[in-house]
């Protein structure tokens, strides 16, 4: 038994906050950011929206496409590396609980950025062993709310938002075909939040509060993100007998434009092949991808039986891809 994608959602804050804005408080500036990633806004949460909330909003929206009754939901997945709590309770259990999905078990996975790609081949394994019929899986995030807004290198990469896919069976050959998961914790230190959980507590009155929010090592991501892209598409190409002319869009996880214009340029892959939406929404970890898919099918830029890869990268390290056929 295969799995599919059968309705796939996204919401997006309504604020959107120009690279302008960012240079009124921050030696920074409009040039700068386009030049280095590509990034022109991002989107923020309001004060009273959290991961769940963005994570809920997309689900509806994926939910009404295909037509699914929550109550038929037997499990929710949400991929965020910005959960509503700390360790618990997960931020997936929040959602069932706002869209009535009261039938569904629910669970978080936290690989960073690759959340979707590891969520579609989770969703996938569940519907194989008929552990569940229906799975909807969600990427959320509220980055803007756990990023450094005084460290220039980090605050103008991220940006909120949430995508969401209904999965399930597929018995006419559609679905996500092939995934690639793969994980190098030898990395784990260049992207990390490393105060507050049981490596480093946070402690009352001693901790300052920046320790609490993401630190990266810029340079070393990039350097691991562009052959990781590389890697996961010869994979899905070569053992599934395809080229590159095959596939109809890469969909890759949306981090900085200049990481995907380098891998392009190495595998010898045209970029416009890469969709791209990083201009309109900045990085949204775990859901970049489900954002640009549910960009792709609006935009009616995809077509039932087209090839789709997915590729992402980050915290963990992780990455991975996926093969799917729409
Ligand atoms: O989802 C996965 C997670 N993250 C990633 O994929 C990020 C991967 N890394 C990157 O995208 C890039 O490494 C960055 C965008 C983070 C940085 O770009 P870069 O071209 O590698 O810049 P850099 O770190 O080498 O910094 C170059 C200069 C530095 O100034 P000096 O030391 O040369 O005087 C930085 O201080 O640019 C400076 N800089 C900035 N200047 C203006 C760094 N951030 C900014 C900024 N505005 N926002």
């Amino acid at each position: 038994m295969g799995a599919r994608i059968e309705g796939i959602g996204a919401y997006t804050p309504s604020r959107r906050m120009s690279n302008d804005e960012l240079a009124e408080f921050l030696d920074t500036s409009d040039e700068w950011i386009r030049s280095h990633t590509g990034i022109g806004y991002r989107h923020v949460a309001s004060d009273d929206e959290a991961a769940s909330d963005l994570g809920a909003q997309a689900a509806k929206v994926a939910l009404d496409r295909s037509g699914t009754d929550p109550e038929s939901i037997d499990m929710v997945l949400v991929a965020t590396a910005s959960s509503d709590y700390v360790g618990f309770p997960s931020t997936a259990c929040i959602v069932q609980n706002m869209i009535g999905a009261k039938n569904a078990a629910a669970m978080d996975i936290g690989v960073g950025c690759t959340g979707f790609v590891y969520g579609l081949e989770t969703a996938k394994g569940f519907i194989a062993s008929g552990a569940a019929d229906r799975v909807l899986l969600i990427g959320s995030e509220v980055l803007t709310r756990i990023v450094d807004w005084t460290d220039r290198s980090t605050c103008v990469l991220f940006g909120d938002g949430a995508g969401a896919a209904v999965i399930s069976p597929s018995s006419n050959g559609r679905g996500i075909l092939d995934s690639v998961l793969k994980a190098d914790g030898s990395g784990a230190s260049y992207l990390a939040r490393e105060v507050g959980g049981t490596r480093a507590p946070f402690k009352l009155g001693h901790s300052a509060e920046r320790d609490l929010l993401i630190k990266m090592e810029g340079q070393s991501v990039y350097n691991f993100a562009v052959p990781a892209i590389i890697e996961v598409i010869q994979q899905i190409l070569d053992r599934n007998r395809l080229t590159i002319d095959d596939i109809a869009y890469i969909v890759p996880h949306q981090a900085n434009r200049r990481i995907i214009e380098a891998a392009a340029k190495r595998a010898r892959i045209p970029t416009e092949k890469f969709y791209l939406n990083i201009e309109e929404y900045a990085n949204t970890s775990a859901a970049t991808i489900p954002i640009a898919l549910n960009e792709l099918y609006e935009r009616d830029k995809v077509a039932d039986g087209d090839l789709l890869i997915t590729v992402g990268f980050g915290a963990g390290l992780t990455f991975g891809g996926n093969l799917l056929k729409w």
